[in-house]
């Protein structure tokens, strides 16, 4: 059977800071959407796999961000918690459309 995959607005591409992320919800989510210096817009989770920081409000570094609150690394990319953490944060496939950001989150 088809995975059923609801395509969500999440924000203006002009109204993100760049480097600096922010907290969203979409689709009953709470998320954590950054751009980075190079102008890629990534979605990710909003909270750490450790203990539940609040990864919006982290530092950004090229393609990962810093848990405000034990600093583990987490790629924005892949979601991926860095060495010597382990563990992972969802991910959300963006498509960035006449200056909106729209995820996909499935059913
Ligand atoms: S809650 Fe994120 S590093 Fe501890």
């Amino acid at each position: 059977m088809e995975q059923v995959v609801n395509k969500v607005f999440v924000a203006k591409v002009e109204e993100l800071p760049e480097n600096l992320g922010r907290t969203v919800h979409a689709g009953g989510l709470e998320l954590a959407i950054f751009k980075l210096a190079d102008g890629d817009v990534r979605v990710i989770e909003n909270r750490c796999p450790h203990k539940g920081g609040v990864l919006a409000e982290g530092m950004v570094s090229g393609e990962h961000v810093f848990c405000p609150m034990h600093d583990w690394k987490i790629s924005v990319k892949d979601g991926k918690v860095q060495d010597p953490d382990t563990g992972c944060v969802n991910t959300y496939e963006v498509e960035v459309e006449k200056g909106s950001v729209y995820i996909y989150i499935p059913e």
